[in-house]
């Protein structure tokens, strides 16, 4: 299939396609198409694409591919270029974008939400918010300290001293966490609150003090903070508005998704401010955290607050914010593309493909049935629709795909059933009785760990590696058996379980370090 990468508006710059992600595209079987000029703003050259293997064209020719990918929402001049039954991937928001949802189906297009992969350990790699928060996170502090005109962290001279700026951050997703630990390496004094109280040793881990809300709130079943009401927002707003007076730069990122952003600073709150104070609203796109903030703009009061309400925090440092995006494109591509022939394939069974299937050549399958990510009780899953009977032949191939799929993994079942039985019928009867423990062991162990909230593999994952470590014990014991089938076994054993051993050490100490200050 032709993957299109078009330009970005005219006043913006992120691009959908690096010339590294072109390359691996390239290699996931697509004649990638990228517009003259769409990698210019985020400082990626045309040669670097022409020289990843990337045709150049012009912007009828990209939009005009089976696959267009955009780095935002396009509009409707963009969308009648497409062709019908053809897919496009990006930003699209639809839960804010009623109109836009009606034009994919109106033009019989084939639209995957990116910006609405579910919070599951399995999706990280695709997740866009996360990612472009993390890098806003930082962009914030960078923009607060370069308004605040004064320096973060405190100094000691022969001319004199300042104490370090204090920063106080409402709001600890994805966002909060990257300003606290940005403004914390920059040596400012830093407090951060959240709604959901089990976020404090994250805060904490970062270098913030925590500050819990008087009313602790629950968390929704999608991972995401519910609304509060409006007696739990007033107790809040009232130790936002004392924490906020107390501090130099406040950040704010409280976000409940698909709702306007909640309201945390009124006017009487930022009055009380010092002169000077920087608050940044990070939250200015889905309306602001506080009642004076302008989209898009920097804004002082009359009590001297400077507001900054920038809505494109991240794509300010555009190459990284296009890197870190053609990335979550590419593990995307990835996944709907599974015999990396070129065909793109949508497994509506996969739950990660169905949370972003806005429609499917023009059938309406927004919004998708709920995906449980926390320790609430699952939703029931609501049943796939059936393609309409006058779906393009682009679905037809989709499903025939998806039928292709399971029957191929019904028979490396069937084949994987018949080789046990084999190895049972071959194996001396005194060792059957341990292949009835391993297959009890194996049934057990599935139900065991698929019934385990994903926010416990972490734990899960350092169980594993202790279970390891029994293995281990049990095959030096054998190793020197006298049997040279028993010895090779058990030297198997204990090269796997050593891997399992070693690289789980190796991969916490690098988890660890993420959080050390040098
Ligand atoms: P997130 O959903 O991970 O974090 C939001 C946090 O706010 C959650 O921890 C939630 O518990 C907390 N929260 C919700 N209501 C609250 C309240 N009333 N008081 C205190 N905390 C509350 O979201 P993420 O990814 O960290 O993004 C944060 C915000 O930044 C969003 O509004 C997002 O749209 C915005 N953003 C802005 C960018 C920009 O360029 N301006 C770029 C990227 C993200």
């Amino acid at each position: 299939m032709r993957l299109g990468i078009p330009c970005q508006p005219p006043d913006r710059s992120m691009t959908a396609a690096t010339p590294q992600t072109v390359e691996q595209l390239i290699r996931l079987g697509y004649d990638v198409v990228v517009q003259r000029g769409a990698g210019a703003p985020a400082q990626f050259p045309d040669a670097a694409y022409e020289e990843a293997g990337a045709q150049l064209a012009d912007r009828a020719e990209t939009w005009g591919c089976n696959v267009v990918v955009t780095a935002y929402a396009p509009d409707d001049a963009e969308l009648d270029l497409m062709h019908p039954g053809a897919t496009l991937i990006g930003r699209l928001d639809p839960a804010r974008h009623p109109e836009l949802v009606q034009s994919l189906q109106d033009h019989s297009l084939t639209a995957l939400a990116i910006d609405t992969v579910p919070r599951i350990s399995r999706a990280q790699s695709m997740d866009v918010l996360s990612s472009q928060a993390n890098l806003a996170g930082y962009r914030a502090v960078i923009e607060a300290a370069a308004h605040f005109g004064r320096l973060l962290n405190g100094q000691v001279t022969a001319a004199g001293k300042f104490p370090p700026a204090s920063v106080y951050v409402i709001g600890a997703g994805v966002a909060g966490l990257a300003a606290i630990g940005t403004a914390y390496s920059l040596g400012a004094v830093v407090k951060g609150t959240d709604v959901r109280p089990e976020v404090a040793d994250q805060v904490k881990s970062v270098g913030a003090e925590f500050v819990p809300v008087p009313t602790a709130q629950e968390v929704s079943a999608d991972g995401y903070a519910k609304e509060m009401s409006t007696d739990q927002a007033a107790l809040a707003n009232a130790l936002y508005a004392e924490q906020s007076a107390a501090a130099d730069i406040v950040i704010t990122t409280a976000n409940i998704p698909g709702r306007r952003a909640p309201l945390l600073l009124d006017r009487a709150a930022i009055d009380a401010m010092q002169p000077g104070s920087v608050i940044v609203d990070m939250a200015a796109a889905n309306g602001g955290n506080t009642e004076l903030t302008v989209p898009g703009e920097v804004v002082t009061t009359d009590s001297g607050v400077t507001i900054v309400g920038y809505t494109d925090l991240a794509e300010r440092l555009p190459a990284q914010a296009s890197q870190l995006y053609g990335r979550n494109i590419l593990n995307l591509l990835t996944l709907v593309t599974p015999a990396k022939d070129g065909d793109l394939t949508l497994d509506l069974d996969d739950q990660v493909v169905r949370a972003i299937t806005v429609c499917q050549a023009g059938e309406l399958l927004w919004p998708p049935p709920p995906v449980a990510v926390s320790a609430a009780p699952k939703a029931p899953a609501a049943p796939t629709p059936e393609p309409a009977p006058d779906a393009s032949a682009d679905a037809e191939a989709q499903a025939a795909a998806r039928a292709r799929s399971r029957r191929r993994m019904t028979i490396g079942l069937a084949l994987a059933a018949v080789a046990v039985a084999v190895l049972v019928l071959v194996t001396p009867a005194a060792a059957t009785s341990h292949y009835i423990v391993l297959a009890l062991a194996v049934i057990l162990g599935f139900h065991v760990i698929s019934n385990v909230t994903p926010a416990l593999h972490t734990p899960l994952m350092s169980v594993t590696n202790a279970i390891s470590g029994i293995i281990l014990l049990g095959a030096i014991s054998q190793v020197g058996n006298a049997n040279p089938a028993i010895s090779a076994v058990a030297f198997i054993a204990i090269l796997l379980a050593s891997i399992n051993v070693f690289g789980g050490f190796a991969v916490t100490n690098r988890m660890l370090a993420m959080f050390r200050k040098e």
